[in-house]
């Protein structure tokens, strides 16, 4: 805070544009934090919204429940292959809270004490409260919480721009994905594997590689592992696909939604299982199978009403072969981006973009400075009218799924501006 100041207030927005106090107006390439789906002000969201808020605003899902968020949930059921029941909390965090809740709780359930360890990936992210800090363990992030969080078993990923030497990227892959089932086979008490779906966001936009995810998913099944996948930001089109996991073919016993879910207007997340996850939660009161968790706006009607709307527009102006036009544009830059002195690697799927800065092309030197390099970016974007934010060396595209071509155009005219000035001021 001492370096920033003071932040700018967005006083209101329409489209893919943000207007701050002072009426200027940027051009959002953070999609809200990644959530963004028909841009702001979108009229029939906020019809759904207030529609329903003259109806019911708030109604605990303790004993009860309410028509928009049983709606929503024969609806996200419905379109989730082999998914069987719905978890609802408030934000992507408290989703996978819950995953990870119910896949140690699981084991429990039908009697196997002994799996208790959690599996991941190295680098992954999956929220900012304990149990997702302990899974999604970004050191950088949660260093000084390192010896409250509970310990899990890491495997590398496969991260093709930075291939230990010597060997192909196939090779590299094939030796996370044998790391993973030496220790598979050598143990008996791991009771899920838990990972983004797709890529790692948060981690730097690690895209993997075809099959890996897959592979995973059948390693999970062959030694009898709970497969966990967090889509909440990489699911709901993100990546060009509703959800990834049907695009990489590794359907998972456990799944959690969020950020789109609501196009990004309210506070909700999800957290699907299949039958024999909810089963085993099934039984006498006094088997004490249930699972203790629920949040106050756990279902929240009015959430789950613009969650309602927003996925009938997905179907109604078929969403996600608009990405997949629109996120070709993306493509169209590859040329022009890489050739900044600056820009090391591109990595790109759907309508997710992560550009590396590095000091130095050739080795590859992850450029560092004493300096906020979230806020020289943040700065120069704003003087080039594009709100950005970059994590690490990262800087992040992430903007509304609905964005035009033509504001797609303009908003990565102002990304290579934005480098082009920042750097000056990074090195
Ligand atoms: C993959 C992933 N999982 C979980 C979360 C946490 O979601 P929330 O910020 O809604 O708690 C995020 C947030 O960025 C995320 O990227």
């Amino acid at each position: 805070m001492s370096e920033w100041d003071s932040f700018d207030e967005i006083r209101s927005a329409k489209g893919v544009w943000l207007t701050d106090s002072k009426g200027r107006k940027i051009i959002d390439a953070v999609g809200s934090m990644w959530c963004n789906v028909w841009g702001h002000s979108n009229p029939d969201l906020i019809r759904a919204i207030t529609t329903q808020s003259k109806k019911l605003q708030h109604s605990s899902m303790f004993n009860l429940t309410n028509e928009p968020a049983e709606k929503l949930a024969e609806n996200l059921v419905k379109i989730s292959p082999k998914m069987h029941k719905v978890f609802y909390s408030d934000n992507g965090s408290s989703a996978m809270e819950i995953a990870i809740k119910l896949s140690l709780q699981y084991w429990k359930n039908i009697g196997e004490k002994k799996r208790t360890k959690i599996a991941t990936l190295e680098n992954g992210y999956h929220g900012d409260t304990f149990g997702a800090m302990s899974v999604g363990y970004v050191p950088e992030f949660f260093g000084k919480f390192k010896k409250q969080l509970f310990t899990t078993l890491q495997f590398p990923v496969p991260n093709e721009y930075r291939v230990p030497n010597g060997i192909t990227f196939l090779d590299h892959q094939n030796h996370c994905l044998e790391k993973i089932e030496k220790e598979f086979s050598q143990r008996n008490d791991i009771a899920a594997f838990i990972m983004e779906s797709g890529a790692q966001v948060a981690g730097g936009v690690i895209i993997y590689p075809k099959g890996f995810q897959k592979k995973i998913s059948q390693l999970c099944k062959k030694y009898n592992v709970l497969f966990v996948l967090d889509e909440i930001a990489t699911g709901f089109g993100r990546l060009g696909s509703m959800f990834q996991y049907e695009e990489q073919k590794s359907i998972p016993d456990i799944v959690a939604y969020g950020k789109m879910l609501t196009g990004g207007y309210l506070t909700m997340a999800a957290t699907l299982v299949n039958k024999t996850v909810y089963d085993s939660f099934l039984g006498e009161f006094n088997d004490w199978k249930h699972l203790f968790h629920g949040h106050t706006y756990t279902g929240n009607p009015i959430a789950a009403a613009v969650a309602l709307e927003n996925l009938k527009m997905y179907k109604k102006h078929n969403l996600i072969k608009r990405i997949k036009s629109t996120s070709k544009i993306f493509e169209e830059y590859y040329q022009k981006i890489s050739e900044i002195d600056v820009v090391g690697d591109i990595r790109h799927k759907g309508m997710l973009m992560g550009i590396e800065i590095v000091s130095n092309k050739e080795k590859k030197t992850a450029i560092h400075t004493k300096k906020s390099i979230n806020k020289i970016f943040f700065d120069e974007g704003k003087k080039n009218g594009i709100y950005l934010r970059t994590l690490g060396n990262i800087v992040m595209l992430v903007p509304p799924l609905a964005i035009t071509e033509t504001e797609m155009r303009l908003l990565l005219e102002k990304t290579i501006s934005t480098i082009e000035s920042a750097k000056l001021k990074v090195i």
